[in-house]
């Protein structure tokens, strides 16, 4: 397989210019992460640490295989939503091995308002069990929560993909012999109730752990009855009167082992359907990515230079290089992984978008999973292009993208909009996972178009307003004040911050740890047999 070669001088003040202005944005990501990951009221903490419970964290380390890695999840999730108060959105999730199995893991965090679920919360946990279904990857529910929060009700309750979502997916799961196994921690109130309930196996914790359908004050409320958490729903009841929980744990790190100890009973296997090679970094250095991307967004740049300082070797063999060049299609390794990796290198013609199509197809006959890497401003425009069909050649692409075969995960690692985000695997079309870059922007169109489009349609109010003797000077204020909101709000909404926060993807990932990410979320794909999927018709 060719080596690719690249054409970046690392001495130039443009790669240094780079490289700062991106180490930086990484640097800013780590931070903020960490932020999400541990700051937290004092009080709340030392509330855990009285209570003999561990952090979030302390727990998920706990169960996972010494040295099992941990791809976290949309870590910012609900970023600063909320005053501030949801870091995380209050729940950790992510895939890990326990006895050598990957799993997800779905943990409440209990310092974040008692682990009680904002909609990002909720739509995070769903996500979850989404890549957990689709990958066949049993679940480990570590649960400490008050179930709803109440004060947003109407976000978190009553529609499809809220709350009651959580069990309908539960339920089919284990439908599908995808173990769910819960640990409940401490509270489990209300609905949440239902998360040990509809477990395969439950183990509960003595004196912290507690299920029930109300609690004690509302059972006073609509009883008058006075009754203890323990009494009513602790760890004695469930596992000796109930039946609610299987398992009675004298303390938390006894329900944490006692969850490696089901693991090791699950009796499953994984059936790697790919031919490996032996994993090698590539040859020129991931560090350098950081001045591979262009400081300004707008600027273009070779995407193979970064397909160089992310796969095997740095070796590419590339499909097509003479035709449709504003697509770079072609096969490498990804820590061993066979991978078909499509990604843009500019606007989508008609020509680059029946290429892309053709080399999915080629990756779907030959088994072999995609990474589709998205920088893309969208499709072509004009009347030569549209009288050319682009339309049916995106067409194409899309009907190729929403069928194929094999897994597939998307990368944005510069900007996406319009269609090129659909042909591109976007979100709407179920990559198994899609991950962004810190310098990352994603929005309909860019804050210019918009504003410009928005101008055109809506230029004549605003020049009636001003009348017939307006000076080019008065005109063209006119004009700047009237596109200033627009722009100012693609800046805030395209954001890569504004994106994870709503679980428009992932996670965002630092560059340099993009390789690694990439290759633990291809290995997890691998647990679930390719999907029998056929293409529908394609519009010739
Ligand atoms: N909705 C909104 N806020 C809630 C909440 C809920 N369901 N449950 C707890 N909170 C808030 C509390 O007001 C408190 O906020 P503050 O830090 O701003 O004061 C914070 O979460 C922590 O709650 P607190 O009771 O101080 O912590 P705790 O660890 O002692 O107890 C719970 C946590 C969850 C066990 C307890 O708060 C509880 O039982 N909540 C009610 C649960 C319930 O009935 N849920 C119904 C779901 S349908």
């Amino acid at each position: 397989m060719t080596r690719l070669s690249s054409q970046i001088n690392v001495n130039s003040a443009e790669f240094k210019a780079n490289y700062d202005y991106n180490k930086q944005l990484a640097d800013r990501l780590h931070e903020r992460q960490q932020h999400a990951a541990s700051e937290r009221p004092q009080r709340t903490i030392d509330r855990q640490r009285q209570r003999d419970k561990l952090l979030v964290r302390e727990r998920i380390g706990m169960i996972l295989d010494d040295e099992s890695p941990f791809l976290e999840l949309s870590p910012l999730a609900a970023w600063e939503m909320y005053d501030g108060e949801a870091p995380s959105a209050g729940i950790v999730t992510g895939i890990g091995r326990i006895q050598g199995l990957e799993c997800m893991i779905i943990a409440n965090d209990p310092t974040v308002k008692g682990g009680t679920y904002f909609p990002e919360t909720v739509k995070k946990h769903v996500r979850a069990q989404t890549i957990a279904e689709e990958n066949h990857l049993p679940c480990i529910y570590l649960v400490d929560s008050g179930g709803a929060f109440l004060h947003l009700q109407a976000d978190v309750f009553p529609d499809r993909e809220h709350f009651g979502r959580i069990f309908y997916n539960m339920a089919r799961m284990s439908g599908k012999g995808i173990t769910q196994i819960a640990a409940v921690l401490g509270s489990c109130t209300a609905g949440g109730a239902y998360i040990p309930a509809m477990a395969d196996e439950t183990i509960i914790v003595k004196g912290n752990g507690t299920i029930f359908l109300a609690g004690p004050p509302l059972v006073e409320a609509a009883t008058g009855a006075v009754v203890s958490a323990e009494e009513l729903g602790g760890a004695d009841v469930h596992t000796r009167l109930s039946g609610v929980a299987d398992h009675f744990a004298v303390d938390e790190p006894a329900a944490l082992e006692h969850v490696r100890e089901i693991a090791g009973h699950l009796n499953r296997r994984k059936h790697n359907p790919l031919v490996m090679q032996q994993p090698e970094d590539p040859a020129y250095d991931p560090d350098e990515l950081y001045g591979v991307i262009p400081a300004d967004a707008r600027h273009s740049y070779d995407v193979r230079e970064i397909i160089a300082r992310l796969v095997d070797g740095s070796r590419f063999s590339e499909f097509k290089a003479r035709y449709g060049t504003t697509i770079v299609c072609g096969f490498a390794h990804l820590m061993g992984m066979p991978v078909g990796i499509v990604a843009n290198n500019g606007l989508l013609f008609s020509e680059s978008s029946v290429k892309a199509t053709h080399f999915i197809q080629l990756c779907g006959q030959r088994g072999t999973p995609l990474l589709f890497m998205q920088n893309i401003a969208g499709f072509m425009v004009g009347k030569d292009y549209e009288n050319g069909g682009i339309a049916k050649d995106g067409a194409k692409m899309v009907m190729a993208v929403s069928n194929v075969n094999v897994p597939r995960i998307t990368l944005l690692h510069g900007v996406s909009h319009g269609a090129g985000n659909y042909g591109m695997s976007g979100r709407a079309y179920d990559p198994r996972f899609l991950f962004s870059w810190p310098n990352s922007r994603i929005s309909v169109m860019s804050g210019e178009a918009a504003a410009g489009t928005l101008w055109t349609v809506g230029q004549k109010r605003v020049l009636a307003k001003l009348g017939d003797d307006a000076t080019p000077g008065q005109i063209a204020s006119a004009e700047a004040q009237f596109k200033q909101p627009v722009l100012d709000k693609y800046a805030h909404e395209s954001d890569p911050y504004y994106a994870t926060a709503r679980l428009w993807d992932d996670g965002i990932l630092d560059p340099v740890q993009t390789r690694v990410a990439l290759a633990l979320a291809f290995a997890t794909t691998l647990n679930a047999p390719f999907p029998t999927d056929r293409f529908g018709t394609f519009r010739m």
